[in-house]
């Protein structure tokens, strides 16, 4: 056996095998997120860690795990994990991209149809027996087509929400801090804008960011103040992109007609008032959740903890700085 491995959550037999084939591998039969203390007890006996979103890879973690070499994280995102410390140790952190894209911008339109369209609301309408007859004032919602989708952050999903944009004959705003690559926008009806243009002239917004100190509570009350009132917020990205208190003031008083929510600032608490509202769609962070692309996280997470227990550079290297500090 190449080392110890344990694994956060339960995750798929298959890649468990997998696993077992290399590494003496030990999980959490429990099945719920692990408290601090239990999560550093059992990183003090592993060689390599397979991670969730929901766990805090901090510095008394860290400290208290003095064989850890990897933290295979089974996500893109890896704001759950301080970089900064984990490179101060020579600790290799990996994430997941690319391969839960196109399902997360699914969901993110999924998200966006339902809100405007008023999906969940309808459905809870017919189930408690009020629907007695077509009406003409009923439910209405507003249009998709041909109107205006903002997208803050054009990284990978942003892109992926942008393409199938095009299908509804939506013009796109966007705006990204970093340079988008010209193939990137081939075919899209795509403009860069500052955040206050996106903000004024578009009727959708996706928010496509990560966590990081620039972008806690980018949406916030000035944010609404400027966004149109018939606008729609989607957000599945993470939860403190957006001031959720803020979120519920600007639903309740109709500053912004809708949203649509798979992520929260304090999840998997919500804030007061926001479950209350009918004008917000909420789901469980679900957005990267279909059968085959957890399946391809999973594996991903695995083949990570492979590579770098082996002693190679793992594919999804989140930390480089960590690598070379582990060969010097
Ligand atoms: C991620 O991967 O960061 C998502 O939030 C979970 O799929």
């Amino acid at each position: 056996m190449n080392g110890k491995i344990f694994i956060t959550r339960r995750i798929f037999d298959e890649i468990v095998t997998f696993l077992e084939s290399t590494f003496e591998v030990s999980g959490n039969p429990a099945d719920r997120v692990l408290t601090p203390d239990e999560l550093r007890a059992a990183a003090a006996e592993a060689d390599g860690l397979l991670a969730l979103l929901t766990d805090r890879i901090d510095q008394d973690l860290l400290d208290a795990s003095p064989r850890l070499k990897v933290v295979a994280n089974f996500a893109v995102g890896y704001n759950n994990v301080d970089i900064d410390a984990a490179t101060a140790r020579g600790v290799l952190i990996t994430n997941t991209p690319g391969v839960l894209t196109d399902t997360t911008a699914d969901f993110a339109w999924a998200l966006l149809m339902a809100a405007a369209r008023r999906v969940v609301e309808a459905d809870r309408f017919v189930r408690s027996g009020r629907f007695d007859a077509w009406g003409p004032r009923m439910l209405l919602g507003h249009d998709i087509h041909h109107r205006t989708l903002g997208l803050v952050g054009m990284g990978r999903i942003g892109q992926a929400v942008a393409r199938r944009a095009g299908g509804f004959g939506m013009k796109i705003l966007y705006y990204d801090p970093h340079p988008v690559p010209a193939e990137a926008l081939a075919g899209l009806d795509a403009r860069s804008v500052t955040l206050d243009v996106l903000y004024a002239e578009s009727d959708f917004i996706s928010i496509h960011v990560p966590l990081v100190e620039d972008t806690h509570h980018l949406i916030d009350d000035a944010a609404f103040g400027k966004m149109k009132s018939d606008c729609v917020l989607v957000n599945t990205s993470r939860g403190p992109v957006v001031d959720e208190t803020a979120l519920v003031r600007a639903l309740e008083s109709r500053t912004i007609a809708a949203a649509g929510l798979d992520v929260y600032e304090h999840e998997p608490d919500l804030a007061p008032g926001l479950k209350a509202l009918d004008n917000v769609v909420l789901t469980p962070h679900i957005a990267s959740g279909s059968h085959a692309t957890r399946m391809r996280m999973c594996q991903m997470a695995a083949d990570n903890l492979v590579e770098a227990l082996g002693g190679r550079q793992p594919p999804n290297l989140v930390n480089r700085d960590a690598w070379d500090r582990r060969r010097q």
